[in-house]
């Protein structure tokens, strides 16, 4: 029998109109309404999920290239995750639900009470997915901070909230209800914070957290230096982004552990979950379909995948020349060169690659039995997921896919049963909240 790993859910396209465009958006998909996110996040549940992180992008990107993001819905309108998360704790009991938070956005002591507030009503089972993106900073009237100013800035603005969180001292809450006390004000941290971004001052007008239920949990899914200090520092989950081999996934737990100790703590505080999108099909005949249908994509099918690329990128793609390079220049300064490099893919070339060549690697798909790709059955999944457990020592995975009920029901009907099978997913939960169900294998 293997052994037990974490999943969780990336709800990838965020709050918005995922789906849009696609043939199943007619299945009565209002989504600026709760009630799919609850049936979604109950089945997660169901699943054995530990987590449900909540993608978000607070701009619209810059007023020049509007038309991306909105004409086809690829990147937004997004509504805030942060408020979509009571409603799915009051449809859920078990799930750990995590929205994405950009630290530059939400003044820490509004923050410290806003999350403070729903990890109590949802019994312990809130979390940050914490990141650092500066270009919404115009919204807030804010400086665009650099790359590493806004990890200097996001390590402060936690270090105040979680300030914040303790500054009722052991002892601080009496609740006494035959004396009558009710708090003791002299154990409140009434402390003067003073710092490089952030000068505010305590006590936090919020209950402590229950006795050994502990802060709310940290995610963080930046991958650079800086963002795997920030992990190893601050986070109780990394959200892991890198080639899915054996020695990949070696590599990278390798580097947050060291990073987690480099910061006094131990390398099975931070809990790993590497992002993945499988295509979980019927049969190996189903697999061979698959793939070689995508082996020769149509213009049609590599315009739609600049389409959506040219979103991100904030770039339009889908005007230029397929059977010339793109070169470097095409892109503006700002635009993030992590988007780029994933946009080429490894071993490729912006300078002399063609577009096509660019779009084509994008638009095919591979095979979890010989790693070219991400398409399989149930049991190939189940096999890929078990190996990388075995031979990494993985401790999990995030499913990247939006909360639509036909991509849920595509991934869930069929690995579900067989992970549960061989003793990778787990079928109950303890009931101590999200950070119990992190650490209890
Ligand atoms: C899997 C994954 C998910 C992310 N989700 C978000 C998100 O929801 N919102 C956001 O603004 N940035 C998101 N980011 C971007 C990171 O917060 C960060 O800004 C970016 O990765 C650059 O940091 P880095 O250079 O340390 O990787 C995500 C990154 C990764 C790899």
């Amino acid at each position: 029998m293997s052994r037990l790993q974490h999943f969780g859910w990336f709800f990838g396209r965020g709050f918005g109109p995922q789906g849009w465009g696609r043939p199943d958006h007619r299945w009565n998909y209002a989504w600026q309404r709760p009630d799919l996110y609850q049936q979604s996040a109950r089945e997660l549940e169901q699943a054995g999920f530990d987590l449900l992180i909540i993608e978000d992008a607070l701009s619209l990107g810059s007023p020049s290239t509007l038309r991306l993001r909105v004409d086809s819905a690829y990147g937004g309108p997004k509504h805030d995750p942060l408020l979509l998360a009571p409603y799915l704790f009051a449809a859920t009991t078990h799930l750990g639900v995590t929205p994405t938070v950009n630290a530059g956005a939400y003044a820490p002591y509004l923050a410290a009470r806003q999350f403070a507030t729903l990890q109590h009503l949802s019994g312990n089972r809130f979390g940050a997915n914490v990141v650092t993106d500066v270009k919404s900073a115009r919204h807030f009237g804010l400086p665009e901070l650099t790359h590493d100013a806004a990890y200097d800035r996001a390590e402060e603005w936690l270090g105040v909230i979680r300030r914040l969180w303790h500054s009722w001292g052991s002892g601080a809450y009496v609740g006494d209800v035959d004396s009558g006390r009710f708090a003791d004000a002299s154990k409140l941290d009434a402390f003067e914070h003073r710092g490089e971004y952030f000068e505010l001052d305590g006590p936090l007008n919020a209950l402590p957290f229950d006795e050994g239920a502990g802060d709310p949990v940290i995610v963080s899914p930046g991958g650079s230096g800086r963002g795997l200090a920030f992990a190893g520092h601050n986070s109780d989950v990394q959200l892991a982004l890198a080639p899915l081999d054996a020695a990949s996934v070696r590599a990278y737990r390798g580097r947050i552990h060291e990073a987690a100790v480099a910061n006094g703590r131990a390398p099975s505080d931070i809990t790993i979950l590497f992002v993945v999108k499988p295509e979980i099909v019927d049969s190996p005949a189903e697999v061979d379909r698959v793939v070689a249908e995508s082996e020769h994509p149509t213009d049609d099918v590599l315009r739609s995948v600049l389409a959506a690329q040219s979103s991100d990128l904030e770039t339009d793609l889908t005007v230029l020349d397929l059977d010339r390079p793109i070169g470097p220049g095409v892109f503006g300064q700002h635009v993030s060169q992590g988007t780029i490099a994933n946009l080429v893919g490894r071993g490729g070339s912006l300078k002399s690659d063609t577009l096509r060549q660019i779009a084509t690697r994008k638009a095919r798909k591979g095979r979890f039995t010989d790693g070219s790709g991400f398409v399989g059955t149930a049991a190939q999944f189940a096999d890929f997921v078990e190996e990388l457990g075995e031979s990494a020592d993985n401790d999990g995975f995030i499913i990247n896919g939006d909360l639509h009920p036909v991509t849920l029901h595509r991934m869930l009907d069929r690995a579900v049963p067989e992970l549960r099978a061989r003793g990778i997913l787990r079928s109950s939960f303890g009931g101590g909240g999200l950070r119990a169900n992190l650490t209890d294998f």
